[in-house]
């Protein structure tokens, strides 16, 4: 896959979009920026014959290179809901996976919210524009909740096309797209009506492991 693929996932279940009401405050936000992000993070390994298991390395670690908001830290994170894992690496087998080369990936799961509130956005991609270093990446939306913006853009990095297109992840919504050949950058959200407003997404990294599955 060289480029990306939108997909809808059809309704999501109650415990999945509960489950976001239990994560807890991304530690490793700037404290001047407030707390606008609530994080869990997972790794897996998964192949083609349907097969996954968890690991359990809970450290998300980026250079400062790739991301210089907060890249060079390992950043620990609370380990996704063992249901709630199991659902989604299910959605990444049974959609994910045919869109990609026939071989095992490594994967990192992000379970994140972004709230915002009167005067308080919520910022997606606080490090801007960016690629994240893996070959591609997925994000599926599960919920949002009175918020304007949230837009994602993913902007080709070929010099002589570099087209870009935006478009906005609604709830069952999902795209991949191939992190090489993309940067991408999701928009602050602010309340579409006074009061506060979130944003709930699974970030889904895929690296091939070596060896065909
Ligand atoms: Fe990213």
């Amino acid at each position: 896959m060289q480029s990306f693929n939108h997909l809808h996932f059809g309704q999501v279940s109650a415990h999945i979009k509960k489950s976001f009401d239990e994560l807890l405050p991304d530690p490793w936000l700037r404290e001047e920026d407030g707390k606008f992000r609530f994080r869990s993070f997972q790794k897996a390994v998964v192949n083609r014959r349907a097969e996954y298991y968890l690991k359990t390395d809970p450290v998300f670690y980026q250079s400062e290179t790739l991301n210089h908001y907060s890249g060079g830290i390992p950043r620990k994170y609370p380990e996704l809901r063992a249901d709630v894992a199991s659902t989604i690496l299910l959605q990444v087998v049974n959609k994910f996976l045919p869109l990609l080369p026939d071989i095992s990936y490594n994967i990192g799961i992000h379970q994140i919210r972004i709230t915002t509130e009167d005067r308080s956005p919520g910022y997606p991609a606080p490090e801007g524009i960016h690629q994240d270093g893996f070959s591609y990446i997925g994000i599926y939306c599960v919920g949002v909740n009175n918020i304007a913006g949230g837009d994602t853009t993913l902007i080709s990095c070929e010099e002589e096309t570099a087209s870009r297109t935006t478009f906005k992840l609604n709830e069952g919504d999902a795209v991949i797209f191939n992190d090489v050949n993309y940067q991408h950058y999701t928009s602050a959200i602010v309340p579409l009506l006074p009061g506060k407003g979130y944003r709930d997404v699974f970030v889904m990294t895929f690296d091939g492991e070596q060896e065909p599955a």
